[in-house]
């Protein structure tokens, strides 16, 4: 237990730095609704027209074995032991950058991984959301292959009102996390903006309640200004 406590603020440390010669690796997070998909695919088209070779994934999913782990989580009832949640995700995780991510960017500088969700979700969802503490969350990314950060991570900040109205918008049925109250929305939007504001090196907070063209100009300069692309 005490390693936890201790290590805690240099969890970092644990984290490999992709080298030079790879690719970019660029994260999207936000409650649902945020427009993360949306983004993704804009910037998708808008790298691919500058000539760079993209590849888009989601979390939890990206293999055969993570889309099976995804139905599983998805279309569960009752919520499951966050441990248990958590260890799903991380199962997916896991399996993602061994099979897709890493491969891809390897020796690749012009090679950009998009990937929809990822580790801030963990610690949202299965930490602030819950009301658990981050740490052991942290703890289970202290491996390879999951000690990999992006290089980037956008963190698409709305509240949960327009997430609300968003998501009646779509008419979907709910799924697993949809279903969940206000409250723990509540909570994960929160836990969202404590991430950005612990990590800002990495994570850059738009304000994504603006017109989709308004949140794409922030995206595409905040990677110009990071001399990400
Ligand atoms: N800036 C925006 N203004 C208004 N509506 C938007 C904006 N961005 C996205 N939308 C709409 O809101 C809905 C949710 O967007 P999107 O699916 O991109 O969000 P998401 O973050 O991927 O959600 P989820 O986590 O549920 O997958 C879509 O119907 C989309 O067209
Ligand atoms: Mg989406």
């Amino acid at each position: 237990m005490t390693f936890l406590a201790a290590d805690l603020h240099n969890f970092h440390d644990v984290f490999r730095p992709l080298p030079a010669t790879d690719g970019r690796f660029i994260s999207f997070e936000g409650i649902e609704g945020s427009g993360k998909t949306t983004q993704i695919r804009r910037l998708e088209a808008s790298l691919k027209a500058q000539g760079l070779e993209v590849l888009c994934l989601r979390e939890p999913g990206g293999t055969p074995f993570g889309e099976q782990l995804r139905q599983a989580i998805l279309t569960q009832g009752e919520p499951l032991d966050p441990m248990a949640e958590a260890g799903l995700f991380v199962a997916s995780r896991a399996q993602l950058l061994k099979e897709k991510i890493l491969p891809f960017l390897h020796g690749q500088p012009r090679h950009v991984v998009l990937l929809d969700r990822y580790l801030d979700s963990t610690l949202a969802y299965q930490g602030h959301a819950r009301g658990r503490p981050v740490a052991p969350l942290w703890a289970m990314h202290q491996f390879a292959p999951l000690n990999t950060l992006p290089h980037t991570t956008f963190f698409l900040d709305i509240d949960v009102e327009t997430s609300l109205a968003r998501q009646a918008a779509r008419g979907n049925q709910k799924d697993y996390f949809e279903a969940r109250q206000r409250d723990f929305h509540q909570r994960l939007a929160e836990g969202y903006r404590a991430l950005a504001k612990a990590h800002s090196e990495r994570i850059v907070t738009v304000d994504a309640r603006r017109a989709e063209d308004l949140v794409f100009a922030d995206l595409s300069a905040a990677l110009r200004a990071r001399g990400v692309l």
